[in-house]
């Protein structure tokens, strides 16, 4: 690790998640240097020249304008370059418009020996992400995707606005595809120490708790396509979800995130990129954890990880006709 720069956080692609994730960085302390790159010259300064300016109100940290040589000596690239969602437009029909592009980004990424952990955002994140693993022939977990972790950050906080606590106080994860055959493994989340069910005993602020859980459930799965339609794009939660990952990967942290990334024989899975608690360190996914799920748990990530299969097959198949 003697070539990295420590804090040195490299975002490819400065539109509304790269740039949003820049801006809540910076005031994080986190890391030392923030180098943006953009295909569009003029966004990328005038980006940089934005957050700049705000660096009087910031911890001390360097913000600039970089090229693919900013690649070598990062510790942490994040991609969130590519085309966005439309309206009504699933993440699988990004597919076709991203993976030429962050294939492209992977190859430079390697053509300057970069020994950083890498983190896609781009979407449809899971099939992006096993794409560039496969173009960069790394250890899996030195690249991963954000996945569900913003899911999973929607869901405790409709699950603490639903229990009226805090969401400090609600531990609860969305597993699979970071998409519409995402689930809520209802069996791990935890309101105030106790399995929902049991909380929910003691709390009794609902009369029907399952059809509760359904609606949650899917107001988590559509919350993108909502803001999408609200806004054009979302960029401020998973903005701070970037947060998150990163200082957890800069400070060896340790945390357990749901991030997408490689299943190797795990829960019966092989060679798809899908989200699981992981714990995350300086070296990535250290460890996948294996969670003890219900058979309809299990059911729904086999599920999910056969429609992320599928689409991979289908990445091989654009790529392999350009
Ligand atoms: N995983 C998640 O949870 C999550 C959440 C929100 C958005 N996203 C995804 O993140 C991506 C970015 O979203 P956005 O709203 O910032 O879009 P955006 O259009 O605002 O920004 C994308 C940027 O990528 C740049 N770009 C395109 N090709 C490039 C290349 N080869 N090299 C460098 N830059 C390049 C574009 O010029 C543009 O500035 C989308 O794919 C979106 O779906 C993912």
């Amino acid at each position: 690790m003697e070539e990295l720069k420590e804090r040195k956080v490299v975002i490819t692609g400065a539109g509304a998640v790269g740039s949003t994730f820049a801006y809540a960085l910076a005031q994080t302390g986190i890391a030392d240097t923030v180098v943006l790159l953009d295909q569009n010259p003029e966004l990328m300064k005038g980006q940089v020249l934005d957050l700049q300016h705000g660096l009087p109100f910031s911890p001390p940290i360097i913000i600039r304008e970089g090229s693919q040589a900013d690649y070598h000596d990062a510790r942490v690239i994040v991609i969130t370059a590519g085309a966005k969602q439309q309206p009504g437009e699933s993440r699988l029909n990004l597919l076709r418009k991203n993976i030429a592009i962050l294939e492209h980004i992977a190859l430079d990424i390697a053509a300057q020996g970069s020994q950083a952990v890498v983190v896609v955002v781009s979407n449809p994140v899971d099939p992006l992400t096993h794409a560039v693993l496969e173009k960069l022939d790394w250890p899996r977990g030195r690249v991963i995707g954000s996945g569900t972790f913003l899911d999973s950050a929607r869901f405790r906080y409709l699950l603490s606005r639903h229990c009226g606590i805090d969401v400090h106080n609600v531990h609860a994860y969305i597993m699979g595809e970071h998409g519409d055959s995402e689930f809520a493994p209802w069996s791990m989340a935890h309101v105030a120490g106790m399995p929902l069910d049991q909380y929910c005993l003691v709390c009794n602020r609902c009369d029907d708790l399952k059809k509760e859980k359904r609606q949650i459930e899917d107001e988590v799965r559509n919350s993108a396509y909502h803001i999408i339609d609200y806004k054009g794009s979302t960029n401020f939660a998973i903005g701070l979800a970037l947060v998150q990952i990163v200082a957890a990967i800069i400070r060896n942290q340790h945390s357990v995130l749901t991030v997408s990334t490689l299943l190797n024989g795990e829960y019966g899975i092989h060679d798809v990129c899908i989200s699981i608690p992981c714990i995350l360190c300086e070296s990535g996914v250290e460890r996948i954890i294996e969670e003890r799920l219900t058979k309809e748990e299990l059911k729904a990530l086999v599920h999910s990880a056969n429609i992320l299969r599928k689409t991979s097959e289908e990445v091989h198949d654009v790529s392999s006709c350009k």
